[in-house]
């Protein structure tokens, strides 16, 4: 693998200024989120929960191939059943809206190829190339990290033991050498979309619950889901009751978890 793919500094031509943002009320947003347990009966209106998972999207992602979806449950059938499947949580059995934010294993590849395709088709209407090492990160180091791991990861040994003696010598990725891993790889950028959506629906004056305790197997069933899709969470969407919020915002002291180096 030719060290200039992650070296060579493009020359794009290409400036975004930086916009000022209120501090004040970005922190507002970030100490105000709060998970709740009980919703209250207003209602969410359905832009408010469309502007969130745009902002999700928007979510900084492992090289940019968007490995998740995420699956709007707002039929009332729909949302009760997935309730119960929620261990019948009153955060889940309260929520206006529930979105189920899965990651995938399965697109990285497709993704990877239409990464190129998209580049192509921008810089063709500039009149310009895509950089030759973009390319070659999105035809060879993608394959190389998500990949070589055959169906339920019968090649993942080989894979393992390929790269780990190329890193005695040399600095080398580490991960994902399993499928295990691939699914974690998946779930980091998902985790972040989802942070995303619960500061978005804040910021638009409602409110969230993160679940993971739910019943995967019959979750995934219910929305169709396949072998490749995993949720990484369930967020409950609503206004908060009154008592919604169990207590104040309890963290040990950052200093345990705060190392400089
Ligand atoms: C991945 C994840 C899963 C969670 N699952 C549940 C859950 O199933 N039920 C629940 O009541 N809270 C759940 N929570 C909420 C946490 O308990 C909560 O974030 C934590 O107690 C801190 O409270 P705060 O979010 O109000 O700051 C979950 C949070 C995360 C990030």
């Amino acid at each position: 693998m030719s060290d200039d793919i992650f070296t060579e500094k493009l020359e794009l031509n290409y400036t975004e200024v930086a916009p000022e943002i209120n501090f004040e009320e970005f922190e507002k947003v970030i100490t105000s989120r709060r998970s709740v347990r009980v919703f209250g009966d207003e209602e969410v209106p359905d832009e408010v929960v469309q502007k969130a998972i745009e902002h999700g999207l928007l979510a900084p992602n492992s090289s940019n191939l968007q490995p998740w979806e995420f699956h709007w449950v707002k039929s009332d059938d729909t949302r009760s059943r997935l309730a119960k499947f929620c261990f019948g949580q009153n955060g889940a059995k309260t929520a206006k809206h529930l979105i189920v934010c899965v990651a995938k294993t399965d697109t990285w590849r497709k993704n990877s190829k239409r990464m190129i395709s998209s580049l192509e088709e921008v810089n063709k209407k500039k009149g310009l190339e895509v950089p030759k090492a973009v390319k070659a990160y999105y035809s060879k180091v993608t394959p190389m990290a998500y990949g070589y791991m055959g169906p339920f990861g019968i090649l993942s040994p080989f894979k393992w033991l390929f790269f780990n003696t190329i890193g005695l010598f040399q600095v080398i990725f580490r991960e994902p050498m399993f499928p295990s891993e691939l699914k974690t790889w998946a779930h980091k950028t998902t985790a972040l979309a989802c942070e995303n959506i619960m500061l978005s629906v804040r910021a638009q004056g409602y409110d969230t619950l993160p679940m993971e305790g739910f019943d995967a197997k019959r979750a995934k069933k219910l929305l169709g889901l396949g072998c490749h899709d995993h949720i990484t969470m369930i967020l409950g969407v609503g206004k908060r009751s009154e008592n919604g919020v169990y207590g104040p915002q309890f963290r040990f002291p950052k200093e345990e978890f705060i190392k400089k180096h």
